[in-house]
């Protein structure tokens, strides 16, 4: 553990996502994306060709901090998002889970009925700080690496840190295995109300923890993934998916970062929320991330009185790079625009970087955020 935290030692305080992610507008829009480290990259493809599973590279330091750095390298992001996976902290304590590629998460055993809840809930959530270490000596390898990334470059360069939400982590789980609908999960909300709030409250203890194992090790941000939390009724989104996610940055707040008494700013992300952002938004976080559908301008009109005290972060449709560049650059600038609207901006895709993305087009769609000013700016 540093025993100065980067957001002091290295300044990551000014970079332009932490200053963007705590409301003040940078003059250069900051940019990152969703799964920026991973199969887009040849550099990636050539590192995991070497061997070992998914897991077990989150699991390696050496591994796991290069391939957090490659596309920090290649395409001039703002920030480093840590390689790892949401199914990690079950993993550290002891589920047999593996990342199936081009599937996902698959567990040896769903957790379904009341009695699998139960057993699953009796495991300590401490397991995930107590076996941590590979994950916090990745971290502090990967913010040594950007502090010397950012010597050439001349901007401090923080690390986002992230963890699954509970209501995505229990899609998974739940049903064993990645779902269409997540009917397995939605089902249980309704067909067993205390077993489902057993296992979110479990979820959120073990997801939380490994989201504050990343910021004490060292990264300057942290991003909730819900990815599936639009596949829920909002009512239903309030009352059994919400309150797991409010408890799983707890952990969190908790921390007493030496040399950053403020802590890190939160971002909460989810897919298809149109209907939900405003309650996405009511837990205390600094910025949302809004995927495609909702433009940033009509999303900022959704938080209503919220609207003025979050960052909002997104949301080109990924497909957008698979289209010809003109049409690519036009979608960028009226994302920019639109993105006026909220009180500061963090650039970044309405989901995923597609495996096929040609790495060049990332490269360059940061240029032209980086080459974009709002209208009326120095
Ligand atoms: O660059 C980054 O964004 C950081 C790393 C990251 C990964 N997974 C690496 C990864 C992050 C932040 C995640 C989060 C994650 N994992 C989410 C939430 C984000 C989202 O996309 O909504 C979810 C739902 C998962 C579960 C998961 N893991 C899926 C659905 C898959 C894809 C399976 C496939 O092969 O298409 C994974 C695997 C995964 N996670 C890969 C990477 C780079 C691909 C693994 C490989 O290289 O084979």
């Amino acid at each position: 553990m540093p025993s100065t935290h980067p957001l002091a030692l290295h300044d990551t305080a000014s970079s332009r996502l932490v200053q963007a992610l705590r409301g003040h507008r940078p003059e250069v829009t900051p940019v990152w994306f969703m799964r920026q480290a991973g199969r887009s990259l040849p550099e990636y493809r050539a590192l995991r060709a070497t061997g070992g599973s998914m897991l077990d590279a989150c699991l390696d330091p050496a591994l796991a901090s290069e391939i957090t750095m490659q596309p920090v390298r290649r395409h001039k992001v703002d920030a480093a998002v840590f390689f790892s996976d949401i199914v990690v902290p079950l993993k550290l304590v002891g589920l047999d889970v593996e990342i199936v590629a081009g599937r996902g998460p698959v567990f040896a055993e769903p957790v379904r009925t009341a009695a699998q809840i139960a057993d699953v809930v009796r495991i300590d959530p401490a397991l995930v700080t107590e076996r941590g270490a590979e994950v916090a000596e990745a971290v502090a390898r990967t913010t040594a690496m950007l502090a010397e990334e950012s010597a050439v470059r001349g901007e401090p360069l923080p690390l986002i840190g992230f963890a699954g939400a509970p209501f995505t982590l229990a899609a998974y789980l739940v049903e064993g295995g990645p779902s269409k609908d997540h009917l397995g999960a939605r089902s249980l909300i309704h067909s067993d109300p205390a077993a489902w709030s057993d296992l979110t409250a479990w979820l959120a203890e073990v997801t939380g923890r490994f989201l504050a194992l990343q910021v004490q090790a060292g990264a300057s941000a942290g991003q909730l993934f819900d990815s599936w939390a639009g596949a829920i009724a909002p009512a239903d989104y309030r009352r059994a998916v919400l309150p797991a996610s409010a408890k799983a940055l707890e952990p969190v707040r908790a921390l007493d970062l030496p040399g950053a008494p403020e802590g890190v700013p939160l971002i909460h992300f989810g897919v298809g929320t149109g209907e939900i952002l405003a309650d996405m938004a009511s837990i205390g976080v600094d910025a949302l991330g809004v995927d495609y559908r909702v433009p940033l301008d009509v999303a900022v009109d959704r938080l209503g009185a919220r609207g003025s005290e979050v960052t909002l972060q997104g949301n080109l449709d990924p497909a957008l790079l698979f289209a010809p560049a003109a049409a690519r650059k036009a979608a960028v600038h009226a994302a920019l625009e639109a993105g006026l609207a909220a009180r500061a901006h963090v650039f970044n895709l309405g989901h995923g970087v597609p495996m096929d993305t040609d790495p060049d087009v990332l490269t360059d769609l940061v240029s032209t955020v980086h080459d974009w000013r709002a209208p009326g700016a120095a």
